[in-house]
């Protein structure tokens, strides 16, 4: 073997051990079945690091949020693929997973950027809906309010939020155990994008009051963006990523782009170190479950097209009766009868 495929396989291999870094997302699994009000609990979940280990003994109140913050990934991940080949059905298996999330792919980039979001997102919220006794509202802001309205009410502690939230989710990877360097500074990177996602998402939120609603006087403060919102955003930048080399770069080595123009990694924008499969068939050994049977849409042109879902193979098309309510009459005083309508819709699934 040339010297350079040697290189690459061990690069390969050690990019493989990457994946203990989101273990956490784990806690869906046992973490609601507790009152986290014990510090054995924080040994539910093996695959925490000794820092996460710390931190869960000395803040078991946050924990909650984690286990919330783990429950949304997964959620949000799924719901922003599904017209995708690639749908994130593989983090369902989470403390395990295959090499699509295992290894440092897009799809990694991707999936990491949310979860660091969605841990500082549930712990800034939490905050502000007083779940925790270590930390309240966020600060009013240091701008002055507009003319027609005043800062109040309780914004969410995006500050405690990113604090407590970049602690826990890159602890795996100030530990040298879990993965290669190049792949911790992929996931650290990756991480950071996601939290700058979420500050970028504040927005002033507003309330009113005065005679019956007239909104003469306005109370305002600063709130985040649903996870939805910000994970529609990543995902434009999982779509943007950037594949990079880990190389020296003066003495230290770093990230830089692969392509041939020579600049430095950008703050805004995803990483990844391997170029994923294309989905489209069945391979374990690349973590692709393939788009057999998967539904595509017909009249769509997108990425959920028949055409661009099926990878070209074609589809197979079936009816399916659905039942609804319809015709519905509202009768003095006070209720509502329906009756049941079928109809009878084509659905089209790959080949
Ligand atoms: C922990 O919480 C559970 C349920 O929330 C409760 O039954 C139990 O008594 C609590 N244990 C301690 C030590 O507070
Ligand atoms: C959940 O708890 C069971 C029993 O304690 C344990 O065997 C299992 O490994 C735990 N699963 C996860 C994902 O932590
Ligand atoms: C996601 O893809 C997998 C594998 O192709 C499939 O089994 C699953 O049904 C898909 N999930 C959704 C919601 O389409
Ligand atoms: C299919 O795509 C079209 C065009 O994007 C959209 O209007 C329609 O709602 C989609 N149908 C389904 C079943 O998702
Ligand atoms: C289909 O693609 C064309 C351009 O190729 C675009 O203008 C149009 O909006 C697309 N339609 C849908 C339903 O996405």
């Amino acid at each position: 073997m040339a010297p350079r495929t040697v290189l690459t396989l061990l690069t390969i291999l050690l990019e493989a051990q990457s994946c203990a870094a989101i273990h956490w997302l784990g806690l869906t699994v046992n973490g609601s079945s507790v009152g986290w009000n014990q510090t054995q609990h924080c040994r539910l979940l093996d695959g925490l690091v000794p820092d996460q280990l710390q931190l869960c003994r000395r803040n078991l109140e946050l924990m909650q949020s984690l286990v919330q913050a783990a429950r949304l990934t997964k959620r949000t991940c799924r719901s922003s693929f599904t017209d995708m080949r690639w749908n994130c059905s593989s983090i369902d298996t989470a403390p395990h997973f295959s090499p699509d999330l295992a290894k440092g792919t897009r799809e990694a980039a991707f999936v990491f950027s949310l979860a660091a979001a969605a841990v500082s997102h549930s712990i800034a919220r939490a905050c502000a809906s007083g779940d925790l006794p270590s930390c309240s509202c966020g600060p009013a802001p240091a701008e002055q309010p507009g003319p027609d309205f005043r800062w109040g009410g309780c914004g969410d502690n995006l500050r405690y939020g990113l604090q407590m939230g970049s602690a826990f989710s890159d602890a795996p990877m100030k530990n040298s155990r879990s993965g290669s360097q190049a792949v911790r500074l992929m996931h650290l990177h990756n991480n950071a994008v996601g939290r700058q996602a979420l500050v970028d998402a504040m927005e002033t939120k507003c309330k009113c009051h005065g005679v019956s609603g007239s909104c003469s006087v306005k109370t305002c403060w600063k709130g985040l963006h649903d996870i939805g919102d910000i994970a529609a955003e990543l995902k434009s930048k999982y779509l943007a990523a950037t594949k990079v080399i880990h190389r020296h770069v003066g003495t230290r080595k770093q990230l830089v782009p692969r392509e041939l123009d020579v600049r430095p990694v950008r703050e805004a924008e995803l990483v990844y170190l391997v170029s994923s499969p294309d989905y489209c068939t069945k391979n374990e050994k690349h973590g692709s479950f393939g788009t057999q049977d998967r539904m595509c849409n017909k009249t769509s042109n997108g990425s959920d097209s028949c055409n661009l879902m099926c990878c070209g193979r074609g589809y197979n098309a079936y009816t399916e009766t659905i039942v609804e309510r319809c015709q519905c009459k509202y009768h003095w005083c006070c209720y509502v009868t329906c009756k049941k309508c079928e109809r009878t819709v084509e659905r089209y699934v790959c080949k």
